[in-house]
């Protein structure tokens, strides 16, 4: 049985990580892949920019939906912050826009999609419930992608309805994040109020899912499973995923 040391600042890393106002991305690298829509280049996380590949590509939407914005530098975050509070003001500005530090774009986990159109608006773009993109939508989950900000979970996550933007969490977490009506800030937490959660995949894959508090100093693990995945919550613990 293999054992994993977690430091504090595996807390901070991994594909399940909250950032918002209150939970600040730790800056840490990234692999990326870069998309590309007509001359422009879009970096993404490496594993969720081949997963999302393969969820367009499932539903019949290359060349039908394209990708807007991916990673963004925090350089870049600021500047379209400061650009969208001169533009549209403050309350526009802090429903559609995360504060730099506090995106998810940051982190390379986040794409917004549109339905392709010869003009796309880069703040909210279109992409609808119907068609290719609901199909899309129908099929993320299974990919790993949740919608991350839902109108009645605005209080939660403190952004507006944005139905453009995914957020790559992996496949048994969006799976059960979308099952259970949740917004990634409360998975956590349903977690430890739950316990171990079990999801079968459509690709016929189990997962067993658990949530592991941080005890305050370096922790050693034993997966009983020679397949897991481990990941910072970046709010106070780490989510194991085992494979079956
Ligand atoms: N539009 C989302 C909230 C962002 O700026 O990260
Ligand atoms: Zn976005």
């Amino acid at each position: 049985m293999k054992t994993i040391l977690l430091s504090e600042t595996d807390l901070h890393r991994g594909p399940l990580i909250l950032i918002n106002r209150a939970h600040p991305l730790q800056p840490c690298a990234v692999a990326l892949q870069t998309l590309y829509w007509k001359e422009k280049r879009i970096p993404l996380e490496a594993r969720a920019a081949s997963l999302l590949q393969a969820c367009v590509r499932a539903c019949g939407g290359t060349g039908l939906i394209v990708p807007v914005s991916g990673w963004r530098s925090h350089a870049e975050q600021m500047e379209i912050w400061n650009d969208s509070l001169a533009e549209h003001g403050r309350a526009f500005t802090e429903s559609y826009v995360a504060r730099p530090g506090c995106s998810e774009h940051e982190s390379g986990l986040a794409i917004d999609l549109a339905k392709a159109a010869a003009e796309i608006d880069f703040i909210r773009p279109d992409f609808p419930c119907d068609g290719v993109c609901g199909a899309f939508r129908r099929s993320a989950a299974d990919y790993g992608f949740i919608e991350r900000y839902r109108a009645e979970k605005r209080p939660l996550t403190g952004i507006a309805a944005e139905p453009w933007h995914f957020r790559y969490v992996g496949a048994p977490h969006a799976v059960l994040i979308e099952k259970n009506g949740l917004c990634l800030e409360e998975y956590a937490s349903f977690l430890q109020r739950n316990g171990e959660q079990f999801c079968r995949l459509a690709n016929g894959k189990c997962a067993r899912v658990r949530y592991i508090p941080w005890t305050g100093a370096a922790m050693e693990i034993c997966p009983p499973k020679s397949c897991w995945q481990i990941s910072g919550d970046n709010a106070g613990g780490f989510i194991l995923t085992l494979w079956e």
